[in-house]
């Protein structure tokens, strides 16, 4: 696929078309190639290549060095998607931090945003890297860095005290100035108002097949990650002959809604 690369704007105006945005992480220059030639809008360097290419048992242990190196190796295989990269456990504690570790993955590593996890507590952070020209992207929901609070990956947003939290902490994101958000493992009516109130683009995994698009750990949708693969992700190696057409097929069902179904889905 040949057409311009996309940025901010271009993803902020598939939302207002109604259009689904298409996301899968990469870690390396052949997988984000193969992403590229099938379509996938955006391409996130996510802190999971703790767990899927070192094997760690959760994402904490990865540096900055490894997703600056990750990173920079994902900017050479592609022309057109969006680059995302995350900005590792704490790595970005304050502000400041934040700042200097969001310009290594900028400078470095050819990010085109940088997303964190967390709500208010990251307010002033997002604010200080919007105000310094750094395109954020929130994460809410389910935020891995923080398993060892939640006790362990659950879903989040279940009763209405938790689910009122994330609208209020979302909403603070986008006036905060972040560009996009994503939600992870929360419930489909949760996801859906969330999506409808926000202006920036909502990208689901786990959040049912209203958000404005969808992301998945590509190991995970290849089939290859270590232990089950979660309830939210689909194998579409099972009818493909090879990567590429998997991942053309994750691009279609999501661009038709057919994924997520129900099954992928929480309640
Ligand atoms: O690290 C990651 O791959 C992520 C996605 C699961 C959204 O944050």
């Amino acid at each position: 696929m040949t057409s311009k690369p996309l940025s901010v704007t271009s993803l902020l105006a598939k939302k207002q078309n109604g259009g689904k945005i298409t996301c899968l992480t990469a870690y390396d220059a052949s997988f984000s190639r193969v992403l590229d030639e099938a379509g996938v809008d955006v391409i996130l360097v996510g802190d999971s290549l703790g767990m899927v290419i070192q094997g760690q048992e959760s994402t904490l242990p990865v540096t900055v060095d490894e997703m600056v190196y990750h990173s920079r190796c994902v900017a050479r295989g592609k022309q057109r998607a969006f680059l995302v990269t995350d900005l590792p456990f704490m790595s970005y504690a304050t502000p400041d931090q934040a700042a200097r570790n969001a310009a290594r993955l900028m400078q470095e590593g050819y990010a085109q945003m940088v997303k964190l996890e967390g709500g208010l507590k990251q307010v002033e952070t997002v604010r200080h890297l919007v105000d310094l020209g750094v395109p954020v992207c929130g994460h809410l929901g389910l935020i891995p860095q923080s398993v060892n609070q939640l006790g362990g990956y659950r879903v989040q947003g279940r009763d209405e005290v938790s689910a009122n939290r994330i609208i209020e902490e979302a909403k603070a994101l986008e006036a905060a100035g972040a560009s996009m958000l994503v939600l992870e493992c929360v419930p489909t009516s949760l996801a859906n108002e969330i999506t409808s109130q926000l202006v920036i683009p909502v990208i689901g995994i786990g959040a049912g097949v209203g958000c404005d698009g969808q992301v998945l750990v590509l190991y995970d949708m290849l089939d290859i990650s270590f232990g089950i693969r979660p309830k939210f992700s689909r194998n579409f190696m099972s009818e493909a002959d090879d990567v590429g057409k998997a991942v053309e097929a994750y691009v279609a069902a999501v661009q038709t809604g057919s994924f997520p179904a129900k099954e992928h889905s929480f309640e």
